[in-house]
């Protein structure tokens, strides 16, 4: 192997050694699963939108790249950190590198501006996190509902529209990435469009205030039936817009003091926004609060094992499962969890059972038994919300966990390990070289 060939496969750990207890507090940063699609609505108004609360995130970058390749001048962190400045000088393209659209499962929410904008679009199929299947028919059925074309292959989709017509949608399920490029696309449509069972998720929320502020007409935000008037073209303007806290990234630090115990404010979380899942850690016997700006987690002593099923909002989220799987791996006793989103996210359980966790799967079923502790091992992060629950259990694991694949956990987490750092946890990040595989034998 040439040297040159080593510092190619040379790659990032996480190494997180038992800690606890946590102490002190941590701000979370804005949403992934909002900045990106509040940063597509920029290809609607001429002129400069201000985006604040912007978390340095990998997948905002990517976003940032895409629009660039679109006609848009991106600029990041200008003036203070977190602040995000995206340019329409109104000259706007139509088809995206496969490259970028291919590694974010966000670059579907380019569809409805595109066809509102400009009338046609030509997209890779989008990429994102590997849950199984994640298909598009409703996308494509809602917006043929409004007068859209598509020809749509395997790997890429092509779809255009003279007018887009207003027309009432019942969606089969409330699906997130539906409901957003149906209320981008109904913007500027001829006539009234409502989407009934719409997702109803704080991040759809936000987009729905941003376009609002943007001149956009909407009702029933917030709600399962979203009302939509169109408006002409060019009747939206950029505005200044504060990006709402990630809730799963809020879950992340509590899941870490439930985990490794302690007392810690999570500084910008949301209660109001996160009800079910504090209301089932409170059944596990943490104490939680809500307190001016945040919520306050108090943990001592092993937690108690729920049974916790996913479902949309205000349900329990499928981004919260793989934290509430871990704490369940060490809570005392058994809990069934259900995954009624994504039947494929159990990847991580394989993973979780290295460090010693004690997880069966069946089909979308997972029976976890509790253990009194976990140890150390080296662990493969599979996506963005299981790599951060794998950091976590590292806290509650005798020896050392490495876990590796932590590009995924970039993707979605602004500073985890500082953070965690910030709180006492032992944790650093460091550079391994994978020529090295004794640093996994722990
Ligand atoms: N679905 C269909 N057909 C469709 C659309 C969705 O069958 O046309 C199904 C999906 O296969 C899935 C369910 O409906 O079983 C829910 O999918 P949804 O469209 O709601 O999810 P998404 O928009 O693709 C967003 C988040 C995910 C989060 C889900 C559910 C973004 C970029 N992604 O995905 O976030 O898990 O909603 O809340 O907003 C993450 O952040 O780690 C992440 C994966």
């Amino acid at each position: 192997m040439l040297l040159g060939d080593l510092y190619l496969l040379s790659m990032d750990r996480i190494v997180v050694q038992r800690s606890g207890p946590l102490a002190g507090e941590v701000q979370v940063p804005g949403a992934k699963n909002s900045v990106l699609k509040l940063m597509v609505a920029s290809l609607y108004g001429e002129g400069t939108h201000e985006l604040t609360n912007v978390p340095a995130i990998s997948d905002v970058k990517t976003m940032g790249k895409l629009l660039e390749s679109l006609g848009l001048t991106v600029e990041h962190g200008v003036g203070e950190s977190g602040v995000l400045r995206l340019t329409n000088s109104g000259t706007i393209a139509t088809v995206a590198p496969p490259e970028l659209v291919t590694s974010i499962r966000a670059s579907i929410n380019l569809l409805g501006p595109l066809l509102a904008c400009r009338g046609r679009v030509r997209l890779d199929m989008p990429g994102g996190d590997d849950f199984g299947s994640r298909p598009i028919d409703m996308h494509v059925a809602g917006l043929t509902a409004m007068g859209v074309r598509f020809d749509i292959n395997d790997n890429a989709l092509s779809a255009e529209v003279d007018h887009l017509i207003g027309a009432h949608i019942t969606l089969d399920f409330p699906s997130v990435g539906a409901t957003e490029n149906l209320l981008t696309a109904a913007v500027h449509a001829d006539g009234t469009t409502t989407i009934s069972n719409a997702a109803r998720e704080p991040e759809v929320a936000d987009l729905c205030d941003l376009l609002v502020e943007m001149g956009a007409k909407i009702t029933g935000i917030g709600s399962a039936c979203l009302t939509i008037e169109g408006v002409p073209r060019g009747a939206l303007h950029p505005v200044t817009h504060a990006v709402i806290p990630d809730r799963i990234q809020a879950a992340t630090y509590l899941a870490a003091t439930a985990i490794a115990g302690g007392d810690v404010i999570v500084r910008g979380a949301r209660p109001q926004d996160m009800q079910v899942l504090l209301s089932r850690m409170n059944d596990m016997g943490l104490e939680i609060t809500a307190v001016p700006g945040g919520v306050r987690i108090v943990s001592q002593g092993r937690m108690r094992a729920v049974d916790i099923q996913t479902l949309p909002y205000p349900g329990l989220a499928t981004d919260y499962k793989p934290l509430l799987v871990t704490m369940l791996a060490v809570a005392e006793g058994m809990g069934v969890v259900t995954e009624n989103l994504y039947p494929g996210r159990f990847r991580y359980v394989e993973e979780l059972s290295k460090l010693g966790a004690d997880i069966r799967t069946d089909g979308h079923h997972a029976i976890v038994r509790g253990v009194e502790g976990l140890r150390g091992a080296g662990v493969v992060a599979p996506d963005i919300r299981a790599g951060a629950a794998l950091v976590v259990a590292g806290l509650a694991a005798q020896g050392r966990t490495v876990i590796s694949g932590i590009e995924h956990i970039d993707r979605g987490y602004d500073d985890l390990v500082g953070r965690l750092v910030g709180l006492g946890a032992l944790i650093e990040r460091v550079d391994i070289p994978v020529t090295q595989p004794q640093f996994f034998a722990n």
